[in-house]
């Protein structure tokens, strides 16, 4: 595998508008960002991704933009963009921008200007239909709800968004908008960006010409996937976007890839691929069911150490994919991957450690440094996330009451990471002088970075010392690039794995309330992280105590 400058690196992601307000209108800013840089730095952050803060109508929260080359007002202006990316290059630090062109905002002048002539230049931008009463052109179901098609204002037209009726998707066939994409990014990329995380970038193929599918609910509608599954030739649209943009500039693009195929992993992300990484969702996916999120279930310690190890054995050394336990699309990892009412501090550090030492690039989501937990929503007013209100109304028509319909959809809901950072155990956390946009979680009094970064022993302390460990100039191609090789993978509620370099570490974390035992073949030489003050040992045995999580050099 060649080297590239971003192989070593930590990455964190924000979402502006909820991660540090300055003006108190209750909304995050770019100058909330600029004052935390050295927070993040201190942490030994290097690439910080920010969701997006282009101007927006904010109707998917800034995934709708209509204004590719401005600054949503509500977040600040250029000037405040340009001075994040010139204060981050002094802290070597680089700034990746969220890229999202599978579709734009139904108030972008393209969009405005297929509604005034949809045979002209810029309906060709979109994927316009004709019209006809009692029929849409295809049956797909968008991802929040309800069908792709609407129609197009003042028109006998209607046009395609697999999301939401403001996020019309733009037609990748149409070479002007290939055009106009690439040099969007490469006016970003002259700015001094680092580079970009690449948004729903597997929806830009569609299978022509369109079609219907198989209807898989009682809507008569299909899920978009089965259209996915059978487009072909996105690969042509993406490595001719690699080679206009990100390649001549040497920078950073993440992918949000879903259901590639085992073949494809050197295209997307191998010496020459498309992406420098891509994102594994594997662990997000198992659980999931086709009805809806209240079918969806938890899973188990053993599910998830089975999708890391899945996806480490598929991508092998052949690239490096990104890591994260969740990000702004979903419930808080601790919540999510550690089983319900053991939501503890070791538990945290635990499976923190075991994601944060898989071999690949770490990510680490505003919040997830101190431990963050889900909401215990208690009214449906609470929600904002446009994603979970379409899933709630799914579940109601699935037969559940109102509560039940709560309980079931609020585990997933969007919402969960979008409340607004806990810097303090002040009013708001913190996070505004204002009335924050959305709730602040109650726990912040408990849960809040200052306590934790005066703490020692904090799940904030725990996670400076893996980015430390990942740094460290002795460990530092071990953690990196040495090969993952599962151990003990057989063992009930253990997820162990060796990371074979220069030097040999084994990583250990008993995923599990109660204590087990591990009885090593050999001895080792040093422990390099340890999420409790003692280890127990008879001879070659480590008596793990609940949730311990281990890095030994062997
Ligand atoms: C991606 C984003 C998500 C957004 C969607 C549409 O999945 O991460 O937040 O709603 O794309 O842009
Ligand atoms: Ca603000």
């Amino acid at each position: 595998m060649i080297k590239k400058w971003w192989n070593d690196k930590v990455a964190y992601q924000i979402y502006p508008k909820s991660f540090c307000d300055t003006n108190g209108d209750g909304i995050g800013d770019l100058r909330g960002v600029i004052s935390k840089l050295d927070y993040l730095k201190d942490l030994g952050v290097d690439i910080v991704w920010l969701s997006p803060c282009y101007k927006s109508p904010l109707a998917d929260q800034g995934y709708d933009i209509s204004d590719y080359y401005d600054i949503d007002p509500r977040f600040g202006t250029m000037e405040d963009m340009d001075e994040l990316i010139a204060e981050a290059k002094k802290r070597d630090m680089y700034i990746l921008m969220d890229l999202v062109v599978n579709h734009c905002s139904d108030e972008h002048e393209w969009f405005k200007k297929a509604c005034e002539d949809p045979d002209g230049k810029y309906g060709k931008y979109f994927y316009l239909r004709d019209k006809k009463e009692g029929e849409l052109p295809t049956n797909w179901r968008s991802y929040f709800g309800g069908p792709v098609w609407e129609d197009l204002p003042g028109t006998n037209k209607q046009y395609l968004h697999v999301f939401h009726k403001k996020q019309p998707d733009l037609n990748w066939e149409n070479q002007e908008v290939r055009e106009e994409v690439y040099k969007n990014i490469n006016w970003w990329l002259d700015k001094g960006l680092g580079g970009f995380r690449i948004d729903a970038i597997i929806n830009i193929k569609k299978a022509l010409p369109l079609h219907d599918y198989e209807p898989d609910r009682e809507d008569g509608l299909s899920s978009i996937h089965k259209m996915l599954e059978e487009a072909t030739g996105i690969g042509e649209f993406l490595s001719e976007m690699r080679d206009r943009t990100f390649k001549k500039y040497d920078a950073f693009s993440v992918g949000e890839v879903f259901n590639e195929k085992p073949e494809e992993i050197p295209d997307f992300i191998g010496e020459n691929g498309y992406f420098s990484s891509m994102f594994d969702f594997n662990e997000t996916i198992c659980g999931g069911s086709d009805k809806g999120w209240y079918d969806c279930r938890k899973i188990t310690p053993d599910e998830y150490k089975k999708c890391c190890f899945e996806t480490q054995a598929k991508i092998g050394d052949q690239g490096m994919v990104s890591n994260i336990i969740e990000n702004h699309d979903e419930p808080r990892g601790v919540s999510r991957y550690l089983p319900d009412g053991e939501c503890t501090e070791a538990g945290k550090k635990m499976l923190g450690g075991l994601n944060f030492m898989l071999r690949g690039l770490p990510f680490i989501y505003q919040g997830q440094e101190i431990g963050m937990e889900n909401v215990e929503f208690q009214s449906i007013e609470q929600v904002d996330d446009i994603s979970t209100l379409d899933e709630y109304k799914v579940a109601l028509e699935a037969g559940l009451s109102p509560e039940e319909a709560l309980k079931s959809v609020g585990r997933f809901s969007r919402d969960n990471a979008r409340t607004p950072m806990q810097w303090t155990d002040g009013a708001n956390a913190g996070f505004t002088s204002g009335k924050p946009w959305l709730e602040v979680n109650s726990n912040y009094t408990r849960i809040n970075a200052e306590a934790q970064m005066k703490d020692p022993d904090s799940v904030w302390n725990f996670y400076k010392k893996l980015i430390a460990l990942r740094k460290d100039p002795e460990y530092k191609e071990t953690v990196v690039y040495g090969a993952l090789k599962p151990v003990w993978e057989d063992v009930h509620n253990l997820m162990a794995y060796y990371r074979k370099g220069d030097r040999t570490l084994l990583v250990v974390g008993n995923y599990q309330k109660g204590p087990q035992s591990i009885e090593l073949s050999h001895g080792y030489k040093k422990v390099l992280l340890n999420n409790y003050h003692e280890l127990s040992e008879n001879g070659n045995k480590l008596i793990l105590q609940g949730y311990q999580f281990l890095v030994l050099e062997v």
